[in-house]
């Protein structure tokens, strides 16, 4: 995706008033997840997990959603709320889960399991979110499963390492798309259990989406909100925390006592650091909102068909709908 020609920053602005300037000026609304670096969260309006963020989007007032995260999770505010610009620090921050489920290979798979009902990962294209019967978050993704009816087949995509958990957790047999995330798998068991031996008493807490090793040891497992509510309410004084580091930021934030400790990844690199998600710099950050630019955009009948999946899902969480079928009813 091309990056648009702009204006150079002046010399000598500081960012983090102009931001500020800038946001009321357009009546901007800043969202950031939690794997963004500490000072974007810090200037962040909201703050949340893919679910959390989704429903902020759909929810707000502003004019402007500015959303620092990766690409699928400012798609989905556009798809959620169309008449709201939408912008993202750097185009390019995309999803190695978002990027291995190409729309033509899922319909070619979908094709292949007639009648059976498709859930996809929130970590996915607008064009798959089209294509699928339901959607899904890793805080939402038990009971959407348990919403569907026991005698329909469902194919889960695109992480197999969520999937695998959701069949173990919910008994549900599901097909599996083969997709994983390229930060989650990198987690070293064996380094694990030798930070475990040092910290004898530590949780340890990771997300779903890491490899069924790294899950298998874990004392906690869940979403980005799930993991620091887990930490703020566990008597544990220390925690071994297997998902993306920027998270420990807040973790360390609301519960200033305790110890975190970051999950080693193989090797000596540092790639437990999403790529994509650290793409976003005060700089862009600035210049999004000053140029209100790259814009996200998701195009009719596309962003229609991705919202009714959407739909479905919010409808099963927020409680409207019991079921698979109560949603389709609701929503269609
Ligand atoms: P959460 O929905 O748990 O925040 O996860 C998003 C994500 O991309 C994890 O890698
Ligand atoms: Fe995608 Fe993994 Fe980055 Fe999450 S951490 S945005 S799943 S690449």
């Amino acid at each position: 995706m091309d990056q648009p020609a702009r204006p150079p920053i002046p010399p000598g602005v500081d960012l983090e008033d102009e931001i500020d300037r800038l946001r009321r000026e357009r009546n901007a609304v800043i969202l950031a997840h939690y794997y963004q670096d500490e000072e974007i969260q810090d200037l962040a309006d909201f703050l949340g997990d893919s679910l959390q963020l989704a429903q902020a989007a759909r929810d707000t007032e502003a004019d402007v959603i500015v959303f620092c995260g990766v690409h699928f999770m400012a798609e989905t505010a556009k798809v959620l709320n169309p008449t709201r610009t939408v912008v993202i620090p750097d185009l390019e921050a995309g999803c190695s889960l978002a990027a291995g489920c190409p729309a033509d290979r899922f319909q070619a798979w979908k094709a292949r399991h007639p009648g059976a009902v498709t859930v996809s990962y929130v970590n996915c294209s607008a064009a798959v979110k089209a294509e699928s019967d339901l959607i899904c978050t890793s805080s939402n993704a038990e009971r959407i499963v348990a919403a569907i009816p026991e005698d329909r087949t469902i194919l889960f995509a695109p992480d197999r390492n969520l999937g695998r958990y959701l069949i173990r957790k919910t008994g549900r047999s599901m097909e599996l798309w083969p997709g994983s995330c390229i930060v989650h798998e990198t987690f070293s068991l064996k380094k694990l259990l030798a930070l475990k031996e040092r910290h004898p008493d530590a949780e340890v807490i990771a997300h779903p989406e890491c490899e069924e090793p790294v899950l298998e040891v874990a004392d906690f497992i869940g979403s980005t909100s799930a993991l620091l509510a887990r930490t703020k309410a566990s008597p544990a004084e220390t925690f071994i925390v297997a998902t993306e580091p920027g998270i420990l930021a807040r973790m360390r934030a609301e519960s200033p006592q305790k110890t975190f400790v970051p999950a080693p990844p193989e090797g000596t690199c540092a790639c437990n650091e999403c790529p994509y998600m650290k793409l976003t710099t005060l700089e862009k950050l600035y210049l999004s909102l000053r140029d209100l630019s790259p814009v996200v955009d998701v195009p009719e009948p596309l962003r229609s068909a991705a919202l009714r999946p959407i739909e479905r899902m919010l409808a099963i969480t927020e409680g409207r709908a019991a079921t698979f079928d109560d949603a389709v009813a609701l929503v269609g």
